[in-house]
Formats: structure tokens, sequence, C-alpha cells
């Protein structure tokens, strides 16, 4: 009767339309959805999530102005400011018709109204739409606390001149936010002046919406930062609800967007335990082609069995649909290396044969290798995953970071410290306990578990209060 009367309670839920952010809102909504909530997800028409893994949800596209150049999510500053501006009008005109007609997505049966909108962060502009039609919005932060907060701190850094960072002074400690130093700021390098001042007023409106939110989601565990909880609630008066990782709760396979390519998995299923490295740069980051050789030629002298995911657009300003390998590359690394296009990247890390990932440190394939036991080599391109590198090699020490530009020899020699040598076991040890730790976070009685039921408290609450609001 209970679950009867909780399942209609409604829950909108617009996410950010990229691979890394759709991931953890579809996984919140599963976590959500399992708890007695409908779901309805909204999204831009340009990426639709894979509807079909999720016949339980109601999907929604809107229309979003983007056209096929602008969807090119290799230059990401551009688009996530198109869409905040684009999408306005349309997010607001589907809340009002789901608002108005309560029957839209319960198959005749009567609906509550909609509970509240949960919107990524980095879509700002949800907090003023749902500011104008008096619906509460929860923030979804899909990085860590650490990098959110270094985001917020862009202004004062900018006041104290820290950016835009000169090159002499990338050692530089940031003493505002210890353990950083100037190259670890979450900057996003190679654009124009104008392009980073939208980068600026993007995260500024970004923080600012989130204080005038109802409350912060975040997709970590208390144990992993702690050191930062307090400074994110003195920076963010709001309730924050630290629920994750929320991977071990429901698996991000199914919201993938690029079709996996399960043959690595026979493939390592003949290697020895622990004796492979997992190489991915997640959806977006890419290196230039030098780097790229560099690359191939490290990972074949370091002699490790080595499973790469070379996705399209890797390899920058390359027209070929299939990266040009280095000549004689394919023939030396035959039986030691497994090259797919994409991979399924949580069964892959929980692979015993893995024992290392060379990654670029999104925050979902950061969390993912802490959870499976999996020591990183920690290779950041831009923005949050410069920081969340530096607490990996740095903080958590589960991780070596390279740091200069890429070059087979080094390459070579940090592979073999981190597979073969005491210093990358010692990172194993390390990692394994915070693997256990994360276990308990999310079991009964742990603290993701308990925040999520703080989480699912105010929802209903608002819930309550909205009911009341639009009788
Ligand atoms: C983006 C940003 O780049 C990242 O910094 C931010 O923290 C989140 O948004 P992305 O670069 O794609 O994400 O990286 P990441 O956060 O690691 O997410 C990638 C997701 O794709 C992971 O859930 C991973 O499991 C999945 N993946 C990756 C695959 O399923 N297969 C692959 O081959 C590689």
């Amino acid at each position: 009767m209970e679950e009867q009367k909780s399942r209609r309670v409604r829950l909108v839920l617009f996410p950010c339309p990229l691979q890394g952010h759709i991931n953890p809102m579809l996984q919140l909504a599963s976590i959500l959805y399992s708890k007695g909530f409908s779901i309805t997800i909204i999204h831009p028409r340009f990426i639709s999530p894979n509807s079909y893994n999720y016949p339980h949800f109601t999907f929604i596209p809107i229309h979003d102005g983007i056209s096929g150049i602008q969807a090119s999510i290799s230059d990401v500053l551009p688009l996530l400011s198109l869409l905040n501006v684009n999408c306005a009008v349309p997010l607001q005109d589907c809340l009002v018709r789901l608002l108005s007609d309560t029957n839209s997505a319960g198959g005749g049966e009567e609906e509550e109204p909609i509970a509240c909108l949960i919107s990524d962060a980095i879509m700002h502009f949800t907090q003023g739409v749902a500011d104008s039609l008096k619906l509460p919005r929860l923030a979804l932060r899909t990085s860590s606390i650490e990098s959110f907060l270094a985001f917020a701190a862009f202004p004062v850094l900018r006041q104290k001149g820290y950016l835009p960072i000169s090159d002499s002074q990338l050692e530089t400690p940031v003493k505002e936010l210890p353990p950083l130093r100037m190259k670890d700021l979450p900057v996003f390098n190679g654009h124009d002046q104008e392009t980073l001042m939208g980068l600026n007023q993007l995260l500024i409106s970004m923080v600012d919406q989130v204080k005038a939110s109802s409350g912060l989601i975040l997709n970590t565990f208390d144990y992993l930062e702690q050191s930062s909880l307090a400074a994110l609630a003195q920076e963010f008066p709001i309730p924050v609800f630290t629920i994750g990782p929320f991977h071990k709760l429901f698996p991000a396979s199914s919201s993938s967007l690029l079709s996996q390519d399960h043959s690595c998995i026979a493939w390592l299923d003949t290697q020895a335990p622990r004796s492979v490295i997992y190489i991915s740069f997640g959806s977006i980051a890419s290196m230039d082609e030098s780097e790229f050789v560099e690359m191939a030629w490290g990972l074949a002298k370091s002699k490790c069995p080595f499973l790469w995911v070379v996705r399209s657009g890797l390899v920058q300003d390359s027209e070929q649909a299939e990266p040009v390998w280095p000549d004689g590359f394919l023939e030396m690394i035959s039986g030691k290396g497994c090259i797919v296009k994409w991979a399924p990247q949580q069964d892959v890390l929980a692979h015993p044969a893995v024992g290392g990932f060379w990654s670029h440190n999104g925050w979902n394939s950061t969390l993912e290798s802490i959870c499976e036991g999996v020591p990183m080599l920690c290779r950041p391109n831009f923005g949050d995953q410069m920081v969340n590198a530096r607490y990996v090699s740095h903080v958590w020490k589960v991780g070596l970071h390279l740091e200069n530009r890429l070059e087979r020899g080094e390459i070579e020699r940090n592979i073999r410290r981190l597979m073969v040598e005491k210093e990358g076991e010692e990172m194993r040890e390390r990692v394994m306990a915070l693997k256990e730790k994360a276990e308990v976070c999310v079991r009964k009685g742990g603290c993701s578990n308990k925040h999520l039921g703080d989480l699912i408290a105010q929802i209903r609450g608002v819930s309550l209060q909205t009911r009341l609001e639009y009788k």
C-alpha cells in the first residue's frame, strides 16, 4: 500500500547531455525509482539516452536549437553555454505542460504533481525555470567536492590575480586550495579570451544557481572527501547529500551512448591476474598525434599486456575514422595488446586480470577505479580532471601523475612502477582499503545510505508542499 502511494510521487530530471553526466544522472534516477518514485527525464533532443534500457521511465526530448556542428563534444564549453540559453523556453513549456497534466505519465492512473526538478549543476538555467514555476530544484554535481570547490573559488582566484595562469607559476601552490598547485586548477586550455570569459560566466552561474537551489546531490562518499565537507558546507549553506558512489547501486552500462565492445572481456580471461593495464580517457579528452605515437610505443616497450580504448576523436584533428598506427606497432603488440573503440568499463575494471588504469581522471572513471581497487596512472586533460588527478596521486596516494609531455621512455618507466614495482603494490593496498570504505558507505547504516534517506525525506517533504501549492 505504502509502495503504491509513494510510486505516484513524480520526479523530473534534466541531465547535461554528455556521457560523463548522463551516467550519474540515470544512476540517480534508478536509485530514486527503486525507492518508489516515478521518473520523467527531460533531455535536449540532440543526444538521447537509451530509453529502451529504462522502460519504466518517461523520456521527453525538448528542442535544443543545436546544429550538427555545434553538437561537437570535442569543444564542450560553447556547447554547454548554448544549451543553457537554448533549452530555457522549451524546458519551461514542457514543465508547464507536465504540471497541468498530472496524468501524462500515469497510464490512466492519477499521478501526484511533480515533487521537484533534479538537474545537472552545469545546466544552471534550470534554477530560473524552476523558480518561475515555484518548483523546488535539487542540483546534481557529477564530479568531486574538491573540484567543485575549486570552480567556486574562481572569482576569488581571478581577483587575486591567479588567473589566467602564467607558465612561470605552474608549480606555485594555491594556498586557498591545498594541496592544489596552479597547474592543478580546473582550467580549460587552448581557448581564446572570449571563450575563457564565457567559461568564467558559466562557472559563476553554476555556483550561484546551486546556492539558490533546494539542495545539492553529489556522487561521492564522505570518507573519501572528508577533508572538504566542512568547506563545502560553509560555501554552500544548503542541504548537501553525498550519496555515492552511485554505480555501486546501479551500473553505468545501460546509459552508455556508444556500443560497448564486450569481446575484450574474453581477451582479459586469457591474461594473468593483475597483469593488464587498462587505458581509457573517457568520452571527451583528446591528444595530439605525436603524443598518441609516444603513448603507443611506451605501451609496447613496457611489455605489460594492455587493453586500450581508442575511440573516435581521441586523436585531435584526425580526419580518419581509424587511427593511424605507427609503422610496426600492431605487429609488435600482437597477443600483448587488445584495442577497442569503447569498452564495458565497469566490467573491465572489475576483471581480475586488470591491475592498473591509465585514466584521464574524469570523476566517473576515478570513482569506478577506486571502487574496484585498481590503482591509476593519471593523465588529466582539462577541467575537474586536474583536481581529481592531484587527489588520486597526492592525497589518496593511489596513483602516479604523468605530468610532463608524453614521452615513450617515461611512459614505459611509469607503467612498470605501477604494474610491477613495490610502489604500485603499495598503491594497490591503499586503493583496496578505499574500495572497502566505499562498500561500507552504500550499505544499510553507511553514511551514503543515511544521506540517501535524508534526501528522500526532503523530497517527500517538498512533495507535500508542492501538492498544496498546486491544489
Ligand atoms: C566528463 C568530463 O570529461 C569529466 O571530467 C567529468 O568528471 C564528467 O564528465 P568523461 O570525460 O566522459 O566525463 O569521463 P568520466 O567521468 O570518466 O565518464 C566516462 C564514463 O564512460 C564512465 O562512466 C565510464 O565507465 C564510461 N566508459 C568510458 C565506458 O563505458 N566505456 C569506455 O570505454 C570508457
